[in-house]
């Protein structure tokens, strides 16, 4: 990579003040959302940088070659929007570690709390002996999740393993065996899971065989319908799969993503969701939202299902829960939570205690700091901007997504072809500038952004631009 142009440049919205929001009226909490990590890119050095690099040898010599990074700077700090690596070079976050840090990275309430906790104890086994932290974390949950019924949660390790528990509840509830997913889902990497995620490559190609009584139906994608569907039209063709192909009496639960991650950012037609709803309820399957990436506040709605007001039975939730710890949860109608046996749920480090900490003061954040609008003013700023890139540059098919969750699908010029070259250029080319922008679609050809929900408007826009530049360039 190249040596990108250095910026001093520090914002002027102040420290992790979420864009639009008044500087007196920022919180405590919001004024120290930095960590002391000045909010500012800056390069010294070329990326990845001559420490970076000795540690990529190091790392090539004992680290699996299959566990690959985006952007190997390797990491010495972070705060609020900003990522420092070794060689002292700022990036502007536009992943968030992948939908995990939307409170800020080391938010300063967060690393305060986990302190506190694990001062006082590290673990315990809460099948061994309970705590407080975790029973609070699921009266949030039961608070915060679509739905004003009854609820129970079982906290689990990561989002994989939250999927996991949801199938084998919905299993116990219903008596049923199968599982119906989407096709573009995503929904791990476990065994279970990489048999419910669509893309073969690099998720599933060669670690079979997978886990059976797990069905694929078509999705919503409303750019890549041949003929334009309404998402009622949409969810009738997937049910119309089910009933065909599977038995409507057979499934035990459908798990849907609200907005499609990993898949492409992917909105379903409006309808879409509600649609599976009713089908679910008129054939007692239960309906699983896989909020693992669309929830806590991303999508501009504390979850994304309340955009439609649906209410799944159950909904599965992890990165963004516990602002950087690792944290999962399965939470569910009482009815259909307790349905499982004593002893049949649960791990040796679910809903740990620095974890559960941490947790308790990302929702505080998420609920106090209203991070749902902050999201929705990062919509507002970002999308108009997108899309008036796209009257410029033709390799952009479609800017599309919800809150901060956005997406900009890139194809050849003039079609639908996607184009996952030119995608990886641009990620490339924003990241030798100092701006860290992820990729994801089944095509590998969809920019992603996922802004830090408390990130500073004028190191969005900074951000921004530098995206823009690099899509223009184009070779
Ligand atoms: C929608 C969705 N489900 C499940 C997962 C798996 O979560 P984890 O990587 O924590 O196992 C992810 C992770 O990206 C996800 O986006």
């Amino acid at each position: 990579m190249t040596h990108g142009s250095a910026t001093t440049h520090r914002t002027d919205a102040g420290p992790g003040r979420a864009p639009g929001t008044a500087p007196e009226s920022a919180s405590p909490a919001a004024a120290d959302a930095d960590g002391g990590v000045p909010q500012r890119r800056l390069l010294r050095t070329e990326i990845p940088g001559p420490r970076s690099r000795a540690l990529a040898e190091r790392r090539a010599a004992v680290v699996a070659a299959g566990v690959a990074s985006t952007l190997p700077v390797y990491v010495e700090r972070a705060g609020g929007g900003v990522i420092v690596d070794v060689d002292g070079n700022s990036f502007i976050d536009l992943g968030s570690g992948i939908a995990v840090t939307s409170v800020g990275n080391a938010a300063p309430a967060v690393t305060r709390a986990v302190q506190e906790q694990v001062a006082r104890f590290t673990h315990t086994c809460f099948m061994v002996t309970p705590y407080e932290e975790y029973v609070a974390v699921c009266e949030a949950l039961a608070r915060l999740t679509p739905g004003d019924h009854a609820k129970r949660s079982v906290l689990v390790n990561s989002g994989a393993e939250a999927v996991e528990n949801a199938v084998k509840i919905a299993r116990r509830a219903t008596g049923r065996d199968a599982v119906v997913v989407l096709d573009h889902a995503y929904h791990g990497r476990t065994n279970l899971t990489m048999a419910m995620t669509a893309k073969a490559m690099p998720y599933k190609t060669g670690f079979g065989p997978f886990a059976g009584e797990v069905y694929r139906v078509p999705a919503s994608y409303p750019l890549r319908e041949p003929v334009p569907l309404t998402g009622e039209e949409a969810a009738r063709r997937a049910t119309t799969v089910i009933e065909k192909q599977v038995g409507a009496d057979q499934v035990a639960c459908v798990v849907v993503e609200p907005v499609q991650g990993e898949g492409g950012f992917i909105v379903p037609a409006p309808g879409f969701l509600p649609a599976l709803e009713r089908w679910c309820r008129e054939h007692g399957v239960l309906l699983v939202a896989d909020e693992i990436q669309t929830g806590f506040a991303r999508t501009g709605a504390m979850f994304a299902c309340d955009h439609e007001g649906v209410v799944p039975d159950l909904v599965t939730t992890a990165k963004g829960i516990a602002g950087g710890l690792p944290l999962a949860a399965v939470t569910g109608r009482a009815e259909l939570m307790d349905a499982v046996h004593g002893g049949g749920l649960g791990g040796t480090y679910g809903g740990n205690p620095a974890a559960c900490a941490a947790a308790l003061a990302a929702i505080d954040l998420y609920e106090r700091e209203d991070l749902a609008a902050a999201a929705r003013r990062i919509e507002a700023l970002v999308v108009p901007r997108l899309r008036a890139l796209a009257e410029r540059a033709p390799q952009i098919a479609e800017v599309r997504g919800r809150g901060a969750m956005l997406a900009v699908e890139i194809t050849r010029p003039g079609g639908l072809e996607p184009d996952p070259a030119e995608t990886a250029r641009i990620a490339r080319a924003c990241a030798a500038e100092g701006v860290l922008v992820l990729t994801c679609g089944t095509y590998g050809n969809v920019l992603r952004l996922l802004p830090p929900l408390v990130i500073g408007e004028d190191l969005l826009l900074e951000g921004l631009e530098v995206l823009e530049r690099a899509i223009l360039a184009a070779g």
